[in-house]
């Protein structure tokens, strides 16, 4: 069975709708087989955007998946907005749940940084944990090339995705902050800048 992060054209198309609130914020998304957590939020992903009281300037939401991560975002904060994933079929979801939400955010394939042009404020991610460590590596090491000077990497991981040891790793090149730890998932901001 293909991986959720894989595009597999064989897997038969099933979608269906269902509604969440985030913070204050209502939203509807269409979903389907093959997505992450494509019943209901994923509990990382809302406790991440839980999190987050204020954003302003240009946000990366990395590996979209169906859309909640920047759709949210681009309802809650008054941001541009740039979604990507790997994944043809999050792609299709996160489109048409910009439109069904009524947001106007940008939305392309790339494989990691692959089609990023442009510089962040903010990224934030649920990333991928299946594809392994150097990718992984490379989705959250990497974010520091493509965040403006002063930018800022939210992201959310489990203990048993080695939370620990990532932290440790990310805390040698940003400045490193557990945002809360709840049931197992360490909120993490990781600023630019580091002061010493
Ligand atoms: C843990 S899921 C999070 C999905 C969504 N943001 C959410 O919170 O429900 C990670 C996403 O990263 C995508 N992904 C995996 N490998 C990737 C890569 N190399 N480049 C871009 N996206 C990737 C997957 O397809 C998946 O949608």
């Amino acid at each position: 069975m293909a991986q959720y992060f894989e595009n597999d054209p064989t897997l038969l198309s099933k979608e269906f709708k269902f509604n969440t609130t985030i913070q204050d914020v209502f939203l509807t998304f269409y979903s389907n087989r093959g997505v992450f957590s494509k019943s209901s939020l994923d509990f990382g992903t809302r406790l991440l955007l839980e999190q987050i009281d204020f954003l302003k300037g240009r946000v990366l939401d990395f590996g979209c998946g169906y859309g909640p991560v920047g759709i949210f975002l681009k309802k809650k904060f008054p941001i541009e907005v740039d979604m990507i994933d790997i994944n043809k079929r999050c792609l299709h979801l996160a489109l048409k749940n910009a439109k069904e939400n009524k947001v106007s955010v940008n939305i392309f394939e790339s494989n990691i940084y692959e089609n990023i042009k442009d510089e962040y404020d903010f990224i934030v991610t649920n990333p991928p944990i299946r594809v392994g460590k150097k990718i992984l590596y490379d989705i959250l090491l990497g974010a520091y090339d493509h965040l403006k000077k002063e930018g800022i990497l939210f992201f959310v991981i489990h203990k048993d995705q080695g939370a620990k040891s990532v932290l440790k790793d990310l805390s040698q090149v940003y400045k490193t902050e557990v945002l809360i730890k709840d049931k197992g998932f360490f909120v993490i901001k990781c600023s630019k800048i580091l002061t010493s």
